[in-house]
């Protein structure tokens, strides 16, 4: 099969879809890759490198016109004339965004959109969520050891002590654990919230103090089952209990990370204004949700309203930091994992003869299905 492997144009996009490791390993399976010029370099992979690995570099029009094109981000509109009918592409194509579907559908194409895969064990080695979020979670920290003006351990020192710096983790999924783990390595003291009453356990295991919002009603603690592992919105009278906690815990915080998604839905708001407001100065607020969030004054914010897409802001005296692509930001590891994703994907609809199958009976392929034959999928 021909395998292309076009080069991201979305902004703040630096990771490319294949590696010279996986292109190592689809040569060797008997694939013709193409990969364009440059692809691979915001991840630090150099053309040369994949040529060693077999491929062949290119251009835009010669990678899209391959028969599979693998992909980070959905196609732009430029990009989408550029693939023929019944080309297979294969990425994150933002499944919720009907619009996209649509003209991904339009456009003849046979589209999977692998954010769209089950949480089951099977699927775990081509979960694309779970790869970029373990990334977002670890960078998240990172960004706000580096925005934060003081230490982030406790520090014994002949001119003083320093305390450990407060973390709060609000949303405790595959990249508010790993903000965990981040935090707590660096030295600081953490506390973590989450609606669902299973990941208590996981927050404690990493050193951290998990957040008790009880439930008081039936209706609550079905809701916080969740469905498929993924949160639903919780009622608003936990929302109201959660927030007042969140309030009195993020007034004691100098950092606090913000993860909580719900697939499909506008992310929660966690943060509200007056919390901001009651904030230490200096503190920092990464929230992984931005651009995600309800609309607030003509924008969308994330888990906090005065968050701003792709931006650093100061506001009532704490940083808030809305960057929408962190894992980009890491763009080697993102990408060696994000490709070897694809990598496991492609073993489950392209035969050991190097034939595509796509074989809905398996649950995998049915649910990452996002259009084929000029329409988009539908999901029973
Ligand atoms: P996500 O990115 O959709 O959401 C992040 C977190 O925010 C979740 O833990 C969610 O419960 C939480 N959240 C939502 N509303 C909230 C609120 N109001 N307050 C506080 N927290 C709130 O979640 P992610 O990381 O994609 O994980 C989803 C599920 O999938 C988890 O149960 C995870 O354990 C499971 N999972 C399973 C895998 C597998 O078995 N293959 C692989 C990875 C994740």
């Amino acid at each position: 099969m021909h395998i292309g492997v076009p080069a991201e144009t979305r902004p703040y996009e630096s990771r490319v879809a294949a590696t010279p490791e996986t292109t190592r390993k689809y040569v060797s399976q008997g694939h013709r890759v193409t990969i364009q010029g440059g692809a691979g370099t915001g991840a630090s992979f150099p053309d040369e490198a994949y040529a060693a690995a077999g491929a062949e570099v290119a251009d835009a029009a010669t990678a899209f016109g391959a028969d599979l094109v693998l992909k980070v981000q959905p196609p732009t509109e430029a990009e989408l004339p550029l693939m023929k009918r019944g080309t297979v592409l294969v990425g994150m194509l933002d499944p919720f965004n009907t619009a996209n579907a649509e003209a991904l559908a339009a456009a003849g194409l046979t589209a999977f959109a692998l954010e769209s895969a089950p949480r089951t064990t099977r699927a775990q080695s081509l979960d694309v969520l779970s790869s970029q979020a373990n990334i977002a979670g670890y960078k998240a920290v990172l960004l706000a050891a580096t925005l934060y003006p003081r230490f982030m351990p406790m520090l014994m020192t002949a001119a003083g002590t320093v305390k450990a710096a407060r973390v709060l983790i609000l949303g405790a999924g595959v990249a508010g654990l790993q903000a965990i783990a981040t935090a707590r390595r660096l030295g600081a003291v953490i506390e973590a919230s989450d609606v669902r009453p299973a990941v208590k356990e996981q927050i404690e295991s990493l050193g951290a103090k998990f957040l008790d919002v009880p439930y008081e009603t039936d209706e609550e603690r079905e809701a916080a089952q969740g469905v498929g592992g993924y949160a639903r919105p919780m009622p608003p009278s936990w929302l109201a209990r959660q927030s007042a906690l969140v309030h009195e815990r993020a007034k004691q915080a100098d950092v606090v990370i913000s993860t909580a998604l719900i697939p499909g839905r506008a992310a929660p708001t966690l943060i509200s204004v007056e919390t901001v407001q009651a904030m230490k100065p200096g503190s920092v607020i990464v929230d992984l949700a931005a651009g995600r969030g309800a609309e607030y004054e003509g924008g969308r914010g994330g888990n906090c309203p005065l968050t701003e897409p792709d931006k650093i802001v100061q506001k009532h005296g704490v940083t808030i930091v809305g960057y929408t692509n962190l894992a980009a930001r890491v763009s080697a590891d993102a990408s060696s994992l994000y490709a070897r994703n694809l990598l496991d994907f492609l073993k489950l609809i392209i035969t050991k003869e190097g034939q595509l199958n796509i074989d809905l009976a398996d649950d995998i392929v049915a649910a990452t299905l996002l259009a084929r034959d000029g329409e988009v999928a539908r999901k029973s």
